[in-house]
Order: C-alpha cells, then structure tokens, then sequence
C-alpha cells in the first residue's frame, strides 16, 4: 500500500527525490513530512547533530501520525541522513533551509548546483530576502523558485511557492505540482519583501512587540488574540517562529510600515534566547509547553 504512495510520475512534477539542507527547526519538518507524503528524502546539514536530531523528531512525526507499524517502517526507510551531501546529485529537488544569510545561501548554492541534475529544482525556504538576491551567481537561474514553509510544518497547510523574473514557468508549474502531491495547499506568490503571508502576519506580530515594550504584559496581548479566536498569540507564535528568523522578516516589514523593530527582540537574541528552540525567548520552555509569566 505504501507504494501506492509514492508520488513521482504520473502527478506531473516529475520529483521523485528530495534533497533537503538544512536540519533545523524548517528543514528538518520539511523532510519528515516529504518522507511521510511518500518521497525518497536525503538531509544535509553541516552540523551532523542537528541531522540525528531532525531524524528522532520525524520518527516521533510518523508514531503519531502514521498509526501502523508498517507504514512507520517504510517512512523512516525513506529518509536517510546525509550530513555531508554526498547524494545532492540524485534529487530532482532541493530545497535550501539553511541560515537566513544572502552571501552563506549563496555560497551553498555556488557548491551544489554544479553537483545537481541540469533538470533538478533548486528551491529555497527563505523568509525574507528577495529571490533576485539569492539568484545572482547561479547558473540556471530558470530552475530556482522559493518553496516557503510554515512553522510548524506538519500544522500548516500553506507552502508558498515564489516565483521571480528569471523562473521558468515549467518550474513554477512542477513547484505548484510537487506542494499539491504532498497534501500542502500552494500560493503562488511574487517575490516581494515579505512575499505574501508574512507581509500580513508580521505588522500583526511588531504591534504586539510594541504593545510589550509600552508595560503591556505579554500574557495579556497573547490572551487577547487567542480569546479573538486566533490558534495561538503573537508572543508565543513568535517564540515558536524563532526571534532570529522574526528579526530578519522584521527588519524588511518594518521600514514598509514606517516602524523599526523594538530593541527587546534584538536582546533576547544576543542573550542566546531566539524562543522555542533555545528553550526561551519571551516565555520559557522547560518541557516543550510555553511557561507564561503571570
Ligand atoms: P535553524 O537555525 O533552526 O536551522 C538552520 C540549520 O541550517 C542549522 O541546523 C544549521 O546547522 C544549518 N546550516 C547553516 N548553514 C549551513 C550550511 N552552509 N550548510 C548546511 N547547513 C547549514 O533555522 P530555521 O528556523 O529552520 O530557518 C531556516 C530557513 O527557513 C531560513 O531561511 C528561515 O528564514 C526560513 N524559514 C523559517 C521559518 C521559521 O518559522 N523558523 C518559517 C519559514 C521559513
């Protein structure tokens, strides 16, 4: 039955394999959920860690959401570690979830896309710099889209898939294609600042950093949003998204808005608090649940 799974021919983009680079809190969700979805998927990350660590976490992903011992086996069967990339060469698409740095995402590419098929996609998972920045250098600019994920992965539907000039639109047609045929909802999107989801969510979540450095407790600002019906509040969904990452969108909104990004982010950050994943950023995490202050 699994193999009815397997995605590849037939669907349209042709992906059979995915390479993705990156094993933090975005490329490690990425390639469990792929691998869950049916591909074969191979992760790269320069901190061989961080890899083992993406690979515990899926298998907790596929206990809870595949049920059977079977299908369990055969998702983790499907994802193997490759911390060094040494099988970047077999994907048909490979999507970068590295550091958000222009010149460090550059340089990646600069190393593996003479190692990839001619006819594999290159995608990015970045969430704020501009695709004509990141293409610069590369030699099959037509190939490269922008894949954005959102965090967490396995709750959220929407996949981004970002286009720039230089696309072809066959890329964006199999990009579109591969985010339907693994059960996410793709929107298409012009690569602008913010592209489209965060242009809207990120005035909502500075507000609320504004709100807290004006006296008002971060309790209060997450408890009104979340009694307004939104999942979760924008304190706490920030701790999840990662203050560093909200830094980095912040800083390309912000002078859209006319506002800068409140200094109390950029000292969490320094402080080595970037939320969820350092176990604190505004709340705490001591057992993976946010401890609010009162
Ligand atoms: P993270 O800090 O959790 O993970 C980044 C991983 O990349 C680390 O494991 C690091 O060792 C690895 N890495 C760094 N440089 C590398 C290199 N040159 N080669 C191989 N591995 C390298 O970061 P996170 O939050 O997963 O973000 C990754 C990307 O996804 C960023 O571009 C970010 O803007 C984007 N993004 C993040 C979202 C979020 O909510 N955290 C949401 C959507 C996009």
């Amino acid at each position: 039955q699994e193999g009815l799974k397997a995605r590849g021919a037939g669907t349209g983009h042709g992906i059979h394999h995915v390479h993705v680079i990156g094993a933090g809190v975005m490329g490690g969700d990425i390639a469990a959920w792929a691998a869950m979805q049916g591909f074969n998927v191979t992760l790269q990350d320069q901190n061989a860690q961080a890899v083992q660590a993406a690979l515990a976490r899926a298998g907790t992903l596929f206990e809870k959401r595949l049920k059977t011992a079977d299908r369990i086996e055969a998702a983790r069967r499907r994802l193997a570690g490759d911390p060094e990339g040494a099988r970047v060469g077999e994907a048909d698409l490979v999507i970068e979830a590295i550091v958000e740095k222009v010149e460090v995402k550059r340089a990646l590419f600069a190393d593996i896309e003479p190692k990839m098929k001619p006819d594999a996609l290159l995608a990015t998972n970045t969430s704020s710099i501009v695709l004509e920045d990141l293409r610069e250098g590369l030699a099959r600019p037509q190939n490269f889209i922008g894949l954005h994920y959102f965090n967490p992965v396995p709750m959220l539907p929407l996949v981004e898939v970002v286009h720039h000039d230089q696309a072809s639109g066959e890329s964006l047609r199999r990009g579109l294609a591969f985010v339907r045929g693994h059960d996410k909802l793709p929107l298409a999107a012009a690569s602008a600042p913010g592209f489209l989801v965060n242009r809207i969510l990120f005035p909502y979540l500075l507000e609320a950093f504004r709100l807290r450095e004006e006296g008002v407790p971060l309790r209060a600002i997450d408890e009104a949003a979340v009694r307004f019906g939104m999942p979760m509040g924008p304190v706490e969904l920030a701790d999840q998204v990662g203050l560093d990452v909200c830094a980095h969108v912040g800083a390309v909104i912000a002078p859209k808005l006319g506002v800068e990004l409140p200094g109390g982010v950029e000292a969490l950050i320094a402080a080595g608090k970037r939320g969820r994943k350092d176990g604190e950023g505004f709340y705490t995490y001591p057992e993976g649940k946010a401890v609010k202050p009162p």
